[in-house]
């Protein structure tokens, strides 16, 4: 079990505060379960773990075992929550570099379609040039704007490198069982088809095929990663504060209630970086509607402490943090003697990194907590494609509990459309 330490939380709140949250999240947690609250037809995530092998299990691994043989880039199209998980747990798994000397056998996984910056395109275009490559278009809804100009541009290169069979047996489409543009084409182009439950939403859609397909490709093993979310699903239901979903829940929540609006999720592994993306949009766009919520950031520890470093420690006092540690990896680095020792640094002779990485935590811990942030800490354990599964299915459940202790729909995202129908409107699109 990932274990949540909130005792670097005591100078802003006392035990009992939390005590009296008991029956919130009691509430919240059951709400969810049960499907009594608001927006309750989007919590078919939570079933989605199994150790079934399923149909949709049995093409996913059938489709990356074809991709990695014929393809030595992979691009997966997508924005949101339709791309964020499965980069997430690439980078996580196999480091942001994670591309570097890959090719047929082993390909490398491009993202594209989350945004609209030309330069990202131009960069793509000139990565594929030569390659064989394969793309699958992840979309939910299958009209949303930045993925369907990233589709309909490397349709065509498929097209022209491969001729129009082969493009289509090269394409993938996850999208919605039923609706939507994306569906549409799949059907009339005969490419294969993955499927997001009706009843899931984007950002809680990585242990679908949106997240598993990506991973396989990758060389991820989508059923450990289905095992750690299984055993997640179990262990995450208890309904106590020896529940580590409900120390966390509890926890935001009463900073939050204390003025400790902004959370800052930091771990000291830079391949971190998109898990902490994929959990910025998830408690994001779940949380902040209703003028509410807790504004979500991640930072990469100690790089980050050369420059949000001064904020944390002097700034305003509306921040606490959440600080993820992993065990030690089994290769280690150690630091060399060095005869002249004119950098001063043979004091650490001998030390392994992993040492160095470790006082560093706990002196940062030491340091925030003495200039008053409050700080959760996660111990995560052992990294792996099980503890993927589980860290996924944990800050799923986690959010949705939080969301409903917070009084807000955990399923919708109104304010999104808000920047697309400006930008429809200015593009000219019919309708708009
Ligand atoms: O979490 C969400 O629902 C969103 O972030 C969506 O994933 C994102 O907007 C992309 O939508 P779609 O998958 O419909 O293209």
């Amino acid at each position: 079990m990932i274990k949540v330490d909130i005792s670097n939380i005591w100078g802003t709140l006392s035990l009992p505060d939390l005590l009296a949250l008991e029956k919130e999240v009691f509430a919240a947690h059951k709400t969810l379960t049960e499907g009594t609250g608001e927006g309750n037809d989007f919590i078919g995530w939570l079933d989605l773990p199994s150790t079934e092998e399923t149909d949709e299990m049995i093409r996913i691994r059938a489709a990356a075992k074809r991709i990695r043989e014929n393809s030595d880039v992979f691009v997966v199209i997508g924005i949101g929550g339709s791309y964020l998980g499965p980069r997430a747990a690439i980078e996580l798994l196999q480091g942001t570099n994670h591309n570097i000397g890959k090719g047929k056998g082993n390909p490398q996984v491009f993202f594209a379609g989350n945004g609209l910056s030309t330069r990202a395109w131009n960069e793509l275009k000139r990565l594929l040039d030569g390659k064989d490559f394969s793309i699958a278009i992840i979309s939910k809804s299958g009209t949303t704007t930045e993925p369907a100009i990233a589709t309909r541009a490397l349709r065509a290169m498929l097209v022209k490198k491969y001729g129009i069979d082969e493009a289509n047996a090269r394409t993938i489409a996850i999208t919605d069982p039923c609706k939507g543009a994306l569906r549409q084409m799949a059907m009339e182009e005969g490419w294969e088809t993955f499927v997001i439950p009706a009843n899931v939403g984007g950002r809680y859609s990585v242990l679908t095929a949106v997240g598993l397909l990506p991973m396989a490709v990758a060389g991820i093993d989508p059923m450990e990663v289905m095992a750690g979310a299984v055993q997640a699903k179990k262990d995450y239901d208890l309904r106590s504060f020896e529940n580590p979903v409900w120390l966390y829940t509890a926890a935001r929540n009463l900073l939050y209630r204390n003025g400790k609006c902004i959370e800052i999720m930091e771990s000291f592994e830079p391949g971190y970086k998109m898990m902490g993306g994929w959990w910025q949009q998830l408690f994001g766009e779940s949380e902040g509607k209703d003028g509410k919520g807790i504004f979500p950031v991640t930072a990469e520890f100690t790089a980050d402490l050369h420059s949000l470093g001064q904020m944390i420690q002097q700034g305003e006092r509306n921040i606490f943090e959440t600080m993820i540690r992993f065990d030690a990896p089994e290769e280690t680095f150690t630091v060399q003697g060095d005869e002249k020792n004119l950098d001063g640094l043979n004091y650490l002779e001998g030390r392994t990194l992993d040492f160095v990485d470790e006082q560093a935590f706990l002196g940062t811990l030491a340091a925030h907590v003495d200039g008053n942030v409050p700080v959760i800490t996660m111990d995560m354990g052992k990294l792996d494609a099980q503890k993927l599964g589980e860290m996924f299915y944990f800050f799923e459940l986690a959010c949705g509990v939080s969301a409903y202790t917070l009084g807000v729909n955990p399923f919708n995202q109104p304010g999104v459309e808000f920047y697309k129908r400006n930008m429809f409107k200015l593009l000219g699109k019919p309708g708009y």
